[in-house]
């Protein structure tokens, strides 16, 4: 079609149509240019052969409706001695080499000792929404070739590089980047990112970023609690619903590193892959190493949008099912009622009070194997302790199946305790380094999971679980981060490879139980929240979001984990009080905060009320009613509880025909009434039916979208710890 009749037709629609309508096809190359143009509904992002046949970035930012108004690269001269033009373009994945001195996407050492990298464009390959980018050293053939595919619904590109030795001699990757994203030129740009600890993750930083480097990352083995690999930045004016903002996240459980960088020449870069640190991965000739992939994307509709397309985009493209998996159903865990003392009996005790709340899937937390009395043995030995399980697990699976509820197994295959059988047996198989102290934590010993003889055990291990007992869920835990990372077995110059092969072969025990077991489920969890990222989401169902199940310190964690994942994915139970700081909360507050996620319950149900048991059953069917909203519909943080003495958030459906507020008060001072909350995302000429949970608002009201996002509704939210919320439901 002729554009100027694209242009006729998209003037008809609406912005995102006409972003839809323009867009032609997501990959375009212009030969006269030599340039790429990646087009989403929300962005688009150019790259292109400079004079020299380096690769060069150009553009990302609003989408642009054609590549005719694009222009090459110009060559560019040096500022001074000491500012060469190679620091003043946008390499697009800059090997280190020649006059460089910023971030390098590849770094190595030549067996020779060479160390010069200098990459140019050679071919490339375009594929419907993917296309492939050659390079190649401007002597050697140490090829890269840079992997975009492009997402246009959600506005977001997935990068990643594949590093290959077509030469004759090896060479050691020293920093294998997967991508490096530039943002417009410019300063006054601030970074989002999210920074924590054990039982305080995802607590949301806000920063300038001046010049110099600012670095993300994790030495840990895992993701870690303490920084997650998801960043988001703006040009200082975004605010939750305007602006601005690019956004990334990273697809690795392992040591990873993002840099934010700012240079003297006004370049905005971000670069993440493989973290640098104590890293070395030797490719032999012939070999390849792929790095981890990479998402970013690009909105102007500010941080509430970003957060939004990644919300839809790991549901619908990172989850092991996709769109098609199916909605979290409510769960049991075991873990703060017992702790470690599980049994048979017990289990099935709270089974039954379970199941007569309205719970649909039933995990047996940490304790029902080996030795495992405390945290102190029995880690590796996995097969059902006879004191506490005669019968094997079985009487109590079928139990649990006979009250209609999914069984859940808790599992954390990658540790062992040394006072194991395991270990006796096998004492090489934990991480060491021969001769040195092995470092405990929690009594416990990473097993080296890069070997594959490890590899093999675990699989084998948790195949047999799966296919001797009907186990629908296992919860996958990692109770520590590594420490003496050695791998003795290998040759000196191979053994760092650990940090990546023990990923890989995570990633493929998952992968492969996944297939063998296809209704299989696992959630992954790390201490709580160590283990959170793209990779392992593609993965998992869901993560346990927190070890800190402590409502009021709930709803700063889980907003900091909305800015980077879904809702859906968030496991967020309702736990006894007091809880952590002491604090005692309402039952119905501990509920409602639960009720923004995927809802558990880990409370002692044996010593609820009946009246909290009867509240519990109310609350559950209200969430069952609205789950499809929650786990699947738009997120709108309307107040947060870092700026707020209340905290509002609005989760719209995807067909529009329901919304549902939840709001929560943790402190009133001097009578001051809590604010008037606008909604968002409702459509102005519509009208909504408004039902409260508990007569707050007079029950059957009902509001144009209009009404609601300008003028509001008021919550009569009063004193500590009070809570409330409403749903709308669109009338016809
Ligand atoms: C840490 C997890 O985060 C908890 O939920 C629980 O499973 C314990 N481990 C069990 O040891």
């Amino acid at each position: 079609m002729h554009w100027n009749k694209v242009l006729r037709i998209a003037c008809l629609f609406s912005i995102p149509v006409l972003a839809t309508a323009l867009r032609a096809q997501s990959v375009q190359y212009f030969e006269k240019g030599k340039l790429w143009l990646l087009s989403t509904d929300h962005n688009s992002y150019v790259l292109a052969v400079g004079p020299h046949g380096e690769l060069q970035h150009l553009y990302w930012g609003r989408p642009l409706p054609r590549g005719d108004d694009l222009s090459a690269p110009r060559a560019v001269h040096d500022l001074s001695s000491f500012d060469p033009s190679q620091m003043l373009v946008n390499d697009e994945y800059p090997g280190w080499g020649g006059p460089f001195y910023e971030e390098p996407a590849l770094k190595i050492t030549r067996e020779d000792g060479d160390r010069d990298l200098v990459l140019r464009y050679v071919s490339h390959r375009i594929q419907q929404n993917d296309l492939e980018i050659e390079l190649r050293d401007i002597r050697d053939s140490i090829e890269v070739t840079l992997h975009y595919r492009v997402y246009p619904h959600y506005g977001i590109v997935r990068r990643y590089a594949t590093i290959r030795n077509g030469a004759k001699q090896a060479f050691t990757i020293e920093s294998a980047q997967s991508a490096a994203w530039h943002l417009p030129h410019g300063t006054g740009y601030q970074l989002t990112y999210l920074s924590g600890r054990w039982a305080a993750e995802m607590q949301i930083n806000h920063e300038p970023i001046h010049q110099g480097m600012k670095i993300l990352e994790s030495r840990k083995g895992h993701t870690s609690h303490n920084l997650n690999p998801w960043f988001a930045i703006d040009a200082g004016d975004a605010a939750e619903e305007s602006g601005n903002v690019w956004f990334g996240a990273l697809a690795w459980s392992g040591n990873w590193r993002i840099t934010v960088e700012q240079t003297p020449y006004e370049q905005v870069r971000v670069t993440g892959g493989f973290n640098t640190f104590d890293f070395a991965y030797p490719l032999r000739p012939g070999e390849a190493l792929d790095t981890p992939a990479f998402f970013a994307g690009m909105t102007s509709e500010g941080r509430g949008s970003a957060s939004r397309l990644m919300h839809r985009f790991e549901r619908e493209e990172i989850l092991p099912g996709g769109a098609k998996s199916r909605l979290r159903p409510v769960l049991y865990n075991s873990w703060e009622a017992t702790e470690f003392n599980v049994d048979q009996a017990g289990q099935e005790l709270l089974a039954d009070k379970a199941a007569k709340l309205g719970v649909e899937l039933f995990v047996m937390d940490d304790g029902w194997f080996g030795k495992r009395n405390n945290d102190k043995a029995g880690l590796g030995d996995w097969y059902a302790n006879p004191q506490k399980f005669p019968q094997g697990l079985k009487p109590l699976i079928d139990h649990v199946n006979g009250l209609g509820m999914d069984f859940g197994l808790w599992v954390e295959p990658e540790m062992v305790n040394p006072d194991s059988e395991l270990y006796r047996q096998h004492p090489d198989w934990a991480m060491n380094f021969p001769g040195r102290p092995r470092s405990e934590l929690r009594n416990q010993l990473v097993l080296n999971l890069a070997r594959n003889d490890v590899k093999e055990y675990i699989f084998n291990v948790l195949d047999k679980l799966a296919g001797e007992y009907n186990i629908r869920y296992f919860k996958w835990d990692m109770n520590r981060s590594f420490s003496e990372p050695g791998w003795p077995e290998l040759a000196q110059a191979d053994q760092r490879k650990l940090w990546v092969a023990y990923v890989r072969n995570l990633y493929e025990i998952m992968d492969r139980l996944r297939a063998k077991h296809p209704t299989l489920e696992i959630e992954s969890c790390s201490g709580g929240g160590g283990r959170i990222d793209l990779g392992i989401l593609q993965r998992v169902d869901v993560v346990w979001t927190s070890d800190n199940t402590e409502a009021f310190d709930r709803l700063r964690i889980q907003e900091g984990f909305t800015e980077a994942y879904a809702p859906k994915l968030m496991s967020s139970w309702v736990t006894d009080v007091p809880n952590m700081n002491g604090r005692s909360t309402p039952l119905q507050f501990r509920f409602l905060v639960a009720m923004q996620g995927a809802l558990g319950i880990g409370a002692n149900v044996n010593r609820w009320s009946p009246e909290d048991s009867a509240l519990a059953a109310k609350m559950i069917t209200l969430y069952k009613r609205i789950r499809p909203t929650v786990q699947t519909g738009d997120l709108y943080r309307l107040l947060s509880p870092q700026t707020s003495d209340v905290t509002a958030n609005e989760y719209v459906a995807q067909d529009g025909n329901q919304a549902v507020v939840f709001a929560f008060r943790h402190s009133q001072q001097y009578s001051t009434p809590a604010p008037t909350i606008r909604l968002r995302g409702l459509d102005p000429r519509a009208r909504y039916g408004m039902t409260s949970i508990e007569g707050k608002l007079q029950e059957g009201q009902e509001f144009t979208g209009a009404y609601l996002g300008g003028a509001g509704i008021h919550f009569n939210l009063r004193g500590d710890f009070d809570s409330t919320a409403v749903v709308l439901e669109k009338l016809r």
